[in-house]
């Protein structure tokens, strides 16, 4: 592991942690030895989530947090606070999508959902880790390849990873001098639950698997201090969509 401290553990807060590919990481993280902390909005399914994940003296903790609700972020980051001096690793991974529809039939109640969680939901839970990060940290945030290619019917999700891909990049010029790396994190299509928002019958079978991202995220964020890695593209070989 980077950098470890006294045998101390390294930290790992990682929000939607709860499903999908934010479970898998956590499961992934624990297993190479960090602490973990995972945050998503249903609070008996997250400590479920966390009860379940393997780790030594129970190292996982699920603490229920929205993160498009300035309280419930100070909230989450004053108890994380209370246990972790730092955070080694932010995963900024919740996110939703939204059924498929054009810009005309598209309410104004889903379109802030969507931006309020994948863009602003990023900036309130970063903007309050960064007092616990330090250099030598890793913000790691979860878009999408519709970050970067249209797909007709999700506008709301397009603009949301578009938007959450340019704070990506600008956090990355604000960070650099205190050497915290950000890494944008642009998954293909992965099996899990978010399809069932707007595709319930994706052909699955075709995707990969959000243990297969996991593994990409962990590769990245364990490489040395002075490697340069702005971006993961992971996804199907064969098309999807
Ligand atoms: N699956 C794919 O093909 C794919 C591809 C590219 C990118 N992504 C991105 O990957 C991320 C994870 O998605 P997934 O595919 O793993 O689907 P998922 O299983 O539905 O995970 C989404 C997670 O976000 C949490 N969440 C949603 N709104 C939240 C809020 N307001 N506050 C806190 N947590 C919230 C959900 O938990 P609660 O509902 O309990 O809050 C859930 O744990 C998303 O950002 C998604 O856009 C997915």
């Amino acid at each position: 592991m980077r950098g470890k401290k006294n045998g101390q553990k390294k930290v790992a807060v990682i929000t939607g942690g709860g499903s999908g590919i934010g479970l898998a990481m956590a499961r992934i993280f624990a297993a190479s030895g960090y602490s973990v902390v995972i945050t998503s909005r249903d609070a008996k399914r997250l400590q479920k989530a966390a009860a379940n994940i393997p780790a030594d003296k129970k190292k996982v903790a699920g603490i229920p947090c929205d993160v498009r609700d300035p309280v419930s972020v100070a909230k989450l980051f004053r108890e994380v606070g209370k246990h972790h001096s730092t955070i080694d690793v932010l995963i900024n991974n919740a996110g939703v999508a939204h059924s498929l529809a054009p810009v005309d039939q598209l309410s104004i109640e889903t379109w802030k959902e969507v931006i309020d969680t994948n863009l602003t939901g990023t900036f309130l839970i970063t903007r309050a880790a960064l007092p616990l990060m330090r250099a030598g940290g890793t913000i790691v945030n979860n878009l999408s390849v519709a970050a970067l290619q249209p797909f007709a019917g999700m506008s709301a999700y397009n603009a949301s990873k578009f938007g959450a891909l340019g704070f990506t990049r600008a956090l990355r010029e604000d960070l650099r001098k205190r050497g915290i790396r950000v890494l944008a994190l642009l998954p293909g299509a992965t099996d899990t639950e978010i399809w069932s928002q707007f595709w319930p019958d994706a052909p699955k079978e075709k995707m990969i698997s959000a243990e297969t991202v996991a593994q990409a995220v962990l590769h990245a964020v364990s490489a040395p201090a002075n490697t340069t890695i702005e971006e993961i593209r992971i996804g199907p070989a064969a098309g999807v969509l």
